[in-house]
């Protein structure tokens, strides 16, 4: 009786352990500036033998690809390469959406080049009075393309989603409830009045988001004969929800309505740490946008303000790779840290976007990530940043860097939208 009774407090410790649960209970989150320890940001400008970097060339031909495999290797995982043709099927399409103001289409892409799974579709929205080819927006979204707006005719999504009463997820699938429930969040008609197309892919065709060991979504199609799961420099699902982004980008350098020199990537929360590593790879994706991106996103590790390393692994251990976990509590080991993922970017522009009340996602962290990357930009020849101190609340800074602070917490507004077409138009000498 004894040794089975604490045989079963043994089993249950094991498994509160495992699931972040004791761990998580000591988890209290710094919000106090002056508690945020002295740290050494890693130079992007310095190679790794120590050398400085003064010019382009050596930026480009050495500096990046080490920048680019520190990340990949300790941050993210490594992304594999395209299995060959991707295959895409158009599902739907109308000239007449929206009240005849858009065309829509919604594509069918396969990720591999003979099986029906895994797969993603695409929903487009092109502004119809504009002159073809047009710029465009990507982003992905978290509970189905139904939910970005009450559109009807948009393919309700069949893929596995979170459980979420307020999204209309039953058994956690999508139901006619779900429509248009993320609707807030995508400013639709905003962005097709100013010119641009707008796509969109649910995250879960790509990954779903949960710990399964990588059995389900894309990783499988890349193990080799008898690998079980991604090595520890192997991507997570941040890895893939970036993958699935270029894997769009692909798209569109098919499709004749859409500028292929002109597509911005955009993402919230975890999918804006997704489009900074889309970003950041994939050199075709002309603008990369944060949306309140936070740790492993756009906001400084070594600061452990909010969120931090360790409480990010833990509570989402599939996200990065396993080399990440070097770095549980252990920020200075790092030899890398978030502003070299915005300087990979460079000289293409880069916005980052925080908002004030959300401080699990550091904001001072995010706007440092991106003064900090500033040194690269200017090298490359571009105008930088222009600002040396965190703007005043609402006011965008828009150099080939951009950066604000909104009034509000964890969301995507039209302000933010605002602010990115804005910096678009710009950059696109629109
Ligand atoms: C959690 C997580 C964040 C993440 C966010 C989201 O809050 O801790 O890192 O950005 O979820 O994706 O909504």
């Amino acid at each position: 009786m004894h040794t089975s009774k604490s045989l079963i407090l043994v089993l249950i410790l094991i498994g509160s352990i495992q699931s972040g649960m004791v761990a998580e209970q000591k988890f209290e989150p710094n919000y106090d500036e002056s508690k945020v320890p002295d740290y050494t940001l890693p130079d992007p400008l310095i190679l790794s033998n120590g050398d400085k970097v003064i010019d382009t060339k050596t930026w480009n031909e050495k500096r990046r690809p080490e920048i680019l495999k520190l990340i990949a290797d300790q941050v993210y995982g490594k992304t594999p390469a395209r299995p060959g043709p991707l295959r895409y099927q158009v599902v739907e399409s109308s000239d007449e959406a929206l009240g005849g103001n858009a065309i829509r289409k919604q594509v069918r892409v396969f990720f591999t080049p003979d099986k029906a799974e895994p797969k993603m579709d695409l929903l487009i929205y092109l502004p119809k009075a504009a002159d073809k080819p047009v710029p465009l927006m990507i982003g992905l979204n978290f509970y189905g393309n139904h939910t970005i707006h009450s559109d009807p005719e948009i393919l309700l999504s069949e893929s596995w989603m979170r459980q979420n009463d307020d999204k209309g997820i039953v058994d956690n699938r999508a139901t006619e409830k779900s429509r248009g429930t993320s609707a807030s969040r995508w400013s639709v008609d905003l962005i097709l009045d100013r010119g641009y197309g707008l796509a969109t892919a649910y995250y879960g065709d790509i990954d779903p988001d949960f710990d399964d060991g990588f059995k389900n979504g894309i990783h499988p199609v890349f193990l080799k004969d008898g690998q079980e799961k991604p090595a520890p420099d192997e991507w997570g699902s941040i890895g893939a929800w970036a993958y699935g982004l270029s894997r769009a980008m692909d798209y569109f350098e098919e499709d004749e309505d859409i500028n292929q020199e002109q597509v911005a990537v955009m993402g919230h929360s975890r999918l804006g740490k997704s489009s900074l590593w889309a970003g950041a790879q994939d050199e075709r994706f002309a603008i990369t946008i944060s949306n309140d991106s936070g740790c492993g996103g756009a906001a400084l590790s070594m600061r452990r303000f909010g969120e931090t390393v360790g409480r990010i692994n833990r509570v989402f251990p599939h996200w990065f790779c396993d080399n990440f976990n070097t770095y549980n509590e252990n920020e200075d080991a790092l030899p890398v840290d978030h502003h070299m993922l915005i300087a990979l970017i460079a000289p293409r522009p880069a916005y980052v976007a925080s908002a004030v009340d959300d401080r699990w996602a550091d904001p001072k962290g995010e706007f440092l990530s991106v003064l900090h990357a500033e040194p690269v930009y200017k090298l490359l020849g571009t105008s930088g940043f222009g600002a040396t101190e965190m703007p005043e609340l609402d006011q965008p800074v828009m150099g080939t860097l951009g950066y604000h602070i909104r009034t509000g917490g964890h969301n995507v507004t039209d302000f933010d939208w605002k602010a990115y077409l804005d910096f678009a138009d710009e950059h696109f000498g629109r």
